[in-house]
């Protein structure tokens, strides 16, 4: 284990068990809404996908890279509905640092969203930020449904109000690693989820 960390927050067999819960009842939900068909925006005029079509039988499972890549790697094949893979790269520039800040989308979002049965899975929700301005620019494509997945999530005021419709653990607000978190870039490969510690995280 690296030094400057505590003990583990959330072990791996822990994440395992609750990533298949989260996995069978995303499969579930999703293959209730692919069942009643495309769904069309009502007045919009946006192009919808006919009924039948291929996009009106899968899902469009959009994860948010690099964070969520190790937890959306175990949820997909958790999954048993049909989905197509668009990952996004957004980068918030800071190393142990909660504060806010400015986002950088490095790859472009999928502009063929309209109609279609949508899930952002990203790996924590602290300010919020990051996920209010996807959402944002996804619902602007009027998806027919769209729910957002995040592993974990900080307890704390938010700036930016994001209501995600799984959240895998509820954590404090301290800064963690593994399972895809990173510090400075490093550490996504822990297979467990473990807390820096206050003096080994800045201090570094
Ligand atoms: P938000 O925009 O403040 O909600 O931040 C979301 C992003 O910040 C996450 O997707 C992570 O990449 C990063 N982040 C926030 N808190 C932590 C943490 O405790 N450890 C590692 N990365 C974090
Ligand atoms: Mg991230």
């Amino acid at each position: 284990m690296p030094f400057g960390t505590e003990g583990v927050l959330i072990s791996r067999a822990e994440i395992a068990a609750r990533v298949r819960d989260i996995g069978v009842a995303l499969t579930a939900e999703l293959e209730r809404d692919l069942a009643r068909g495309p769904g069309s925006a009502p007045g919009d005029g946006s192009p919808t996908p006919p009924a039948g079509s291929q996009h009106a039988q899968h899902a469009v499972m959009i994860p948010v890279l690099t964070g969520a890549l190790v937890f959306t790697a175990d949820l997909i094949r958790q999954m048993t509905v049909r989905l197509a893979i668009m990952p996004v790269t957004v980068s918030s520039y800071r190393g142990a640092v909660t504060a806010p800040s400015n986002l950088e989308f490095r790859s472009d979002l999928p502009t063929d969203l309209a109609g279609r049965h949508v899930v952002v899975v990203d790996d924590i929700l602290d300010t919020g930020v990051t996920l209010a301005a996807l959402r944002d620019r996804i619902l602007a494509q009027r998806p027919a449904s769209l729910r957002i997945v995040v592993l974990l999530r900080k307890r704390k005021r938010r700036g930016a109000e994001v209501v995600p419709d799984h959240v895998g653990f509820e954590i404090p607000d301290v800064f963690v690693i593994g399972y895809g978190l990173d510090y400075d870039g490093l550490e996504r490969n822990l297979p467990d989820i473990v807390s820096l510690s206050s003096t080994g995280g800045e201090a570094r």
